[in-house]
């Protein structure tokens, strides 16, 4: 079999990269390999995001810059949520796409592509019939899970596995409702033999992805439903696997059984990432967020009761139509009382389709990015002082990734505060007992105590 080129870039979250690289799965066995820059490719996968307006921009420059590169035999898709939103719409603003599909229907690329291959074959006059390009934006009956192949071609030491998707709650600024279609949880099994290949081929910690993980519930083996505590305490199980985490959560799905998951099993990291978006209940209730600002330091609260040394992270929007200044102050407010490791930020953009669009009292431009950068001094000395508290404490790091200087590893945390020291490259993909030193805004790093079991050396 002749090898195939094929360029996959990814935009946005986590559960994108999770997909480009469940899409480098499929195609592998139709001799597809990965390259790094778009020239000579066979097939070009952008796998977009559209979150917010200038995600989706993104996709359109970067969409220019391939036509440069086309020539006869490429095949230019557009994946992901941009793909879903604007469907057919593409083609129109940029012909030379042959394949738009959604996040629903990536099991079905294969045929795609051999479509998109006849149908340039009818441009070129090779056939008969008129050339068009391929759009498949379902929501199908069949989950795609079904479908995919069941081993992951490339294994890092940390791992992402999809355990649910999509999102019933229709906050009134997020598009995520109609791209990623209505919430599903997979079925126990498949998961935990997902994870059992992972942690076989050398994955040592496992971040369990949805847009709403923690409703997960999905069919358990004994016949009842299960949550995302239950899950994880059946996957701290698995021998080889050292940590657990997962993202993104929702302060209305936050239950007990999950709290207790944090205090009872080694494996579940002391970081949660819940986002609150606002500390205004006024602005909460226009999201729909369903919950108000004490009940989140509620959460917190008990969180933090059952694990004292938990750290937290959120997402915040500021300008949300009809923000005051009264508003945003009391997103300060509640950002002082959390107290967070880190958090992500971003001016409110109205996203075509969802109520927050069309909204009066839009905030304008300047007094967004007057909040935000008050917003960010604020988070960015909270997080300055959390890498801070911990110099000289002994950090468990997992390094999965080599820097950008010679013999620099970077790694994580439990905390999920990124480490990184000059080491051996031998200490990649395990976890070392890291003395921390110094501390920076984004980073914080260390000492080995000892290089661990195999070399048994001291450093
Ligand atoms: N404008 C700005 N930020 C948004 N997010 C989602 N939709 C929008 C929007 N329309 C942010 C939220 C969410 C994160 C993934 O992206 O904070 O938690
Ligand atoms: Fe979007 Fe709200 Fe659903 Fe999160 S919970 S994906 S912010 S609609």
């Amino acid at each position: 079999m002749t090898t195939k080129k094929l360029y996959i870039k990814s935009y946005g979250c986590q559960m994108n990269f999770y997909d480009a690289q469940r899409m480098t799965d499929i195609l592998k066995p139709l001799g597809y390999a990965v390259i790094e820059n778009p020239e000579g490719a066979d097939l070009v996968i952008l796998n977009t995001c559209h979150i917010r307006e200038k995600a989706e921009e993104k996709v359109y420059s970067d969409l220019g810059r391939i036509r440069a590169h086309k020539d006869d035999k490429m095949i230019v898709a557009v994946a992901g949520c941009v793909g879903q939103a604007e469907g057919g719409e593409i083609m129109r603003r940029a012909p030379y796409v042959d394949i738009v599909l959604g996040p629903q229907t990536y099991h079905r690329l294969p045929e795609m592509i051999a479509r998109a291959h006849r149908s340039q074959e009818n441009k070129q006059g090779k056939a008969q019939g008129p050339g068009r390009g391929v759009l498949d934006v379902d929501f199908p009956a069949e989950s795609k899970f079904d479908f995919l192949p069941q081993e992951h071609s490339t294994v890092e030491a940390t791992a992402f596995v999809a355990i649910q998707e999509g999102c019933d709650k229709f906050c009134t600024f997020c598009v995520v409702p109609y791209t990623r279609g209505a919430e599903y949880s997979r079925p126990v099994t498949a998961i935990i033999d997902e994870c059992k290949r992972l942690v076989e081929k050398g994955a040592k910690e496992i971040t369990l992805l949805g847009q709403n993980v923690n409703a997960y519930h999905g069919d358990g083996p004994d016949g009842n439903t299960w949550g995302l505590g239950r899950l994880m305490e059946a996957l701290a199980c698995l021998p080889g696997l050292l940590r657990l985490r997962y993202t993104t959560s929702h302060p209305r799905d936050m239950d007990e059984e999950l709290m207790v998951a944090h205090r009872d099993i080694p494996q579940v990291m002391p970081f949660l990432h819940l986002p609150i978006q606002s500390g205004s209940d006024r602005i909460l209730e226009a999201m729909n967020r369903k919950h108000t600002a004490a009940h989140y330091l509620k959460l917190i609260e008990k969180m933090r009761a059952f694990r004292p040394d938990m750290a937290f992270s959120s997402d915040f929007i500021v300008g949300f139509p009809g923000e005051t200044e009264q508003d945003f102050q009391a997103t300060l407010a509640l950002i002082e009382a959390v107290g967070y490791a880190q958090a992500y930020s971003f001016k409110y953009s109205p996203r075509p389709g969802t109520p927050g669009a069309l909204m009066n009292d839009q905030v304008p431009e300047d007094i967004m990015a007057e909040r935000l950068g008050r917003l960010q001094d604020l988070l960015n000395a909270q997080q300055l002082a959390f890498n801070e508290k911990s110099i000289g404490t002994t950090q468990s790091v997992l390094f999965d990734r080599v820097g950008k200087q010679e013999g620099q590893l970077l790694g994580k945390t439990p905390h999920f505060q990124s480490t990184y020291i000059t080491a051996p490259a031998e200490l990649l993909g395990r976890c070392v007992d890291i003395t921390i030193t110094k501390a920076f805004a984004n980073s914080v790093t260390g000492t080995p105590l000892v290089i661990p079991a195999q070399a048994g050396t001291q450093v």
